[in-house]
């Protein structure tokens, strides 16, 4: 199937896909999102927040799951990604989202965690919001990671602790990671993969126009009937022009 590319000037990203996400939301107010963390999203965030406050779109009725958590960091550290989505979007959102999960990375348990966690985003997901990592991976589905692997407790690379620690500022270094499951992701309605910057070009690609593969999990993605590509004119800069944009 041909994934739908969307691409837009860097300066004008985060406008663009506030715009259709508000307009998603206010067609469907009980909306089911997924959302995930990382930098990639925050200036999606504060514009969706600038037209939650403006009461253009309103999250009073929906549902907001969160996709991935770390383990090992302690409650309220601010690398977080439930402290993360709470400080850039949650918090801000007045009224408050009908619900908003975030992923039990503190209890004696977080295999039951991960099962609780899975059994929330089971009960349907409207529309899945993605970043890509450097190394292909979606949530914290790690090369390697293959869509019949469940929502689960997840070793995370190397590279994606080196990001928790030198972009996001977590101290210690998380140990681990809870991540909604590659199939479980696919079973959304809709998936949108945000991609930004120059550095994420060459993973795009391979994601996009290489055979699917363990290797870069996010090429999983295109086996889904509904996927669009949110990506910037840099991180779009090695797509083949074969691309529908
Ligand atoms: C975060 C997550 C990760 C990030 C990815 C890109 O919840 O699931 O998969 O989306 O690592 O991170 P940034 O956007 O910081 O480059």
């Amino acid at each position: 199937m041909t994934v739908r590319v969307e691409v837009h000037r860097p300066d004008a990203w985060a406008d663009a896909v506030a715009d259709e996400l508000a307009g998603r939301i206010r067609a469907m107010p009980g909306i089911r999102l997924c959302l995930p963390t990382g930098d990639t999203p925050s200036p999606l965030y504060e514009a969706l927040a600038a037209r939650a406050a403006a009461g253009d779109v309103s999250f009073a009725d929906a549902t907001i799951v969160l996709l991935d958590e770390y383990l090992g960091l302690a409650p309220g550290d601010p690398a977080r990604c439930d402290e993360r989505l709470r400080r850039e979007l949650v918090d801000r959102l007045d009224p408050p989202p009908r619900a908003y999960h975030a992923i039990d990375a503190d209890g004696p348990d977080p295999d039951e965690a991960a099962r609780r966690h899975d059994a929330v985003a089971a009960e349907g997901l409207d529309l899945v919001l993605l970043g890509l990592g450097a190394n292909g991976h979606i949530g914290l589905n790690e090369p390697g990671s293959r869509p019949e692997d469940p929502t689960r407790v997840v070793r995370i690379a190397a590279s994606s602790r080196s990001v928790a620690v030198e972009r996001y500022g977590a101290d210690p270094p998380p140990t681990g990671g809870i991540t909604l499951g590659i199939g479980r992701l696919l079973e959304a309605a809709e998936i949108w993969l945000l991609v930004t910057g120059e550095a994420k070009a060459g993973i795009l690609a391979r994601a996009l126009e290489r055979p699917e593969g363990p290797d870069c999990p996010a090429s999983y993605l295109r086996r889904h009937p509904n996927v669009r590509v949110a990506a910037d004119t840099a991180a779009a800069s090695r797509l083949s022009s074969g691309v529908a944009r």
